[in-house]
């Protein structure tokens, strides 16, 4: 499918699909809409809720690595130790990469070299990028995983329901619930009425919060 680089209303860059009209991040700000809904809402939620120095992180839709590089900052500012697994089907080429420049705009004078290293670690294995940061990349499709109470934390990050309902679905929400240990946490940017049901029909709570700049409400689920 045919991909472009565009720029955000934040000013970083994100991978556009004409063909679906759909974008990799909000439109409205690639990296403000990650800190907003994976960083504050997913990883500082479910480390204050667990008064936890580690968490076994899951990310449906590797896609860029914007994810795992805020992650990585925010493991290092925090001296939490994150083991980051990010699934993906269909990885970024090289040059993709380097015209998104997300080093530019995440903060970090080392953001350009782990963002190098996130992409160079090889795909299938675990990798300690930093004594606080380990990736595993797993190339393959969502309907692949079959982890059981493994996770802490899921960045579920699929394209939306309007392009790509069966990945919304509850038989889906029963995977990633299953991949989930106890007292753990998933969050999406969408809102959406029939994915907060296929949550709840898995087995999760569900909560509507306030959404990034430019989207009214996020949701967040979690497995008591
Ligand atoms: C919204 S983008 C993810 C953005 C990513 N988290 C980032 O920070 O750049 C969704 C990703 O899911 C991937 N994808 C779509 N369908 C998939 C499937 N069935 N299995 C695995 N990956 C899939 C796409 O290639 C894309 O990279």
């Amino acid at each position: 499918m045919k991909r472009e680089i565009i720029k955000t209303g934040d000013g970083s860059y994100t991978i556009y699909l004409p063909d679906w009209n759909e974008h990799y991040h909000s439109k409205h700000g690639a990296v403000q809409e990650a800190l907003h809904v994976f960083i504050k809402t997913g990883l500082h939620f479910y480390l204050e809720k667990n008064s936890s120095k580690e968490v076994n992180i899951l990310e449906i839709g590797f896609g860029t690595g914007l994810n795992a590089l805020l992650t990585y900052m925010e493991a290092e500012a925090l001296k939490v130790r994150v083991k980051y697994t990010g699934v993906e089907a269909y990885p970024v080429s090289a040059g993709e990469l380097a015209a998104l420049d997300y080093a530019e705009v995440v903060p970090g004078e080392n953001a350009s070299e782990v963002f190098e290293k996130l992409h160079a670690s090889r795909w299938e294995e675990r990798e300690e990028i930093s004594s606080f940061f380990s990736l595993q990349k797993e190339k393959k499709f969502f309907h692949e995983i079959s982890a059981k109470e493994e996770f802490d934390l899921i960045f579920f990050d699929a394209f939306g329901p309007r392009v790509q309902p069966e990945l919304w679905s509850e038989e889906v929400f029963r995977n990633m619930f299953r991949a989930l240990r106890k007292k753990s946490v998933l969050v999406t940017y969408s809102a959406k009425g029939d994915v907060r049901r296929a949550m709840q029909a898995a087995g999760f709570e569900v909560e509507r919060l306030p959404g990034p700049p430019g989207k009214r409400e996020m949701l967040r689920a979690t497995k008591g």
